[in-house]
């Protein structure tokens, strides 16, 4: 029997292929066993699959149905909050200046350090209940607040548990190369990452993927291949925190080592983005940092110049505390320029790939996981469009309601 049924939506929205998103007026979605097995105009989808006969239906009348939101890259996991460094920052700090004070990054370490496992389970368990009601299906959470090995396993042992409770799929990255120690030298920790965290977490079967903060002052291009490289002995895909700040050459390393992404990318070139296209990498750009540092936006128009796809993600943490893929949205559209249906391709199909995920993953089409949301505007222009609120109104995940205004 089917599961669930949402029908007369004003606009069923999938990413295809190409750069653009396919609609259907009238449309419907059918799941069965958490997978999609009808998308089409409701009329053909109702006559094979009533939505009375099914176990749950959804009328979508003068709504939206897009593919549940997949954020691609966060920091989620973490203690305390830094709001007063956000008041610094509007007094005019730097990230820079508050991390070289001992605050940003470290801050949060010494709280991560401090707290329990099980507290770490439910403060992400309440971020990702924040990220459901804002659409998110699938997420990829980092750790990087332990910077030693027991703390590391920690982390990413919450992570696993937060997982195993919350319908929210979430894919863990063992991020220990995300700042140096205060009491250590750079190369030094790479040590310490490479010999001691990443055998524990491999061992332990933690994380899907290994990341790095390759930038000036942080770690430099040959201490972020030594640590990815180490990381992909142990079965873990490279990521990259690339060129956020200043234009290390992260992009090239990413392309050169054929990392699953390379993100931020502020001062890529082009040389460096063609470098990134050539190599298969997905660019993930960040505009919420953007925004809550009050910098130029990374250059969506030179990805798409290049025809190469972008991610969007929110980069959830301490400092850029916003939990929305919808305002990820509206930002890349209304900072970055991007167009609505980039924008909403960005943070689903092109997101999924960020991740690796090739099981449909980010896109509305038969044998897709049956996640999506339903959106209270008529057509997903009006979603970015009507910026500052949430406009997703329920969420399904696997064929099972699991949000609802
Ligand atoms: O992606 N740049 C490094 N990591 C995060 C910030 C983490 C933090 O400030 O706590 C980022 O922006
Ligand atoms: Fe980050």
């Amino acid at each position: 029997m089917t599961d669930l049924v949402v029908h007369d939506a004003a606009q069923v929205v999938t990413p295809t292929d190409g750069s653009e998103l396919e609609t259907i007026r009238d449309g419907a979605v059918a799941i069965e066993d958490g997978a999609v097995v009808a998308v089409g105009p409701t009329d053909e989808v109702a006559r094979e699959r009533p939505p009375e006969n099914a176990t749950a239906a959804i009328d979508a009348s003068g709504k939206t149905v897009l593919p549940g939101f997949v954020d691609p890259h966060t920091h989620a996991s973490f203690a305390g909050d830094r709001a007063d460094e956000f008041s610094a920052k509007l007094r005019g700090a730097t990230y820079q200046e508050i991390l070289a004070e001992g605050g940003g990054i470290l801050r949060t370490v010494r709280a991560v350090r401090e707290a329990t496992r099980d507290g770490l389970v439910q403060n992400l368990l309440q971020q990702l209940d924040v990220m459901l009601a804002s659409g998110t299906t699938t997420v990829e959470v980092k750790s990087g607040y332990g910077l030693d090995v027991e703390t590391e396993v920690k982390m990413l042992e919450a992570i696993a548990e937060a997982n195993d409770r919350h319908p929210i799929d979430v894919v863990a990255t063992f991020m220990g190369a995300h700042a140096v120690p205060e009491d250590m030298e750079a190369d030094a920790y790479v040590d310490r990452v490479v010999e001691e965290q990443l055998p524990a977490i491999a061992e332990r079967g933690l994380a899907e993927f290994c990341d790095v903060f390759c930038e000036a002052g942080v770690f430099s291009v040959e201490q972020s291949r030594r640590v990815l490289e180490a990381g992909r002995e142990h079965g873990l895909k490279p990521k990259i925190h690339a060129d956020e700040f200043e234009r290390l050459g992260g992009a090239q390393l990413a392309a050169e080592i054929g990392a699953t992404s390379a993100d931020h990318l502020l001062q890529s070139t082009t040389e460096d983005i063609s470098a990134l296209g050539e190599a298969n990498v997905t660019p993930v750009l960040l505009p919420g940092t953007a925004f809550s540092l009050a910098t130029d936006y990374a250059d969506a128009s030179a990805f798409e110049a290049a025809d190469i796809p972008v991610a969007i993600a929110t980069d959830f943490n301490p400092n850029c505390y916003s939990q929305s893929m919808e305002f990820a949205i509206e930002l890349a559209c209304n900072g970055m320029r991007m167009s609505p249906a980039s924008a909403i391709r960005s943070a689903t199909a092109t997101a999924a790939e960020a991740l690796d995920r090739t099981d449909g993953t980010g896109t509305l089409q038969v044998d897709s996981p049956g996640d999506l949301v339903v959106a209270g505007v008529p057509d997903y222009e009006h979603l970015p469009y009507n910026f500052g609120v949430r406009n997703v109104e329920t969420v399904v995940k696997g064929g099972e309601v699991v949000h609802r205004d």
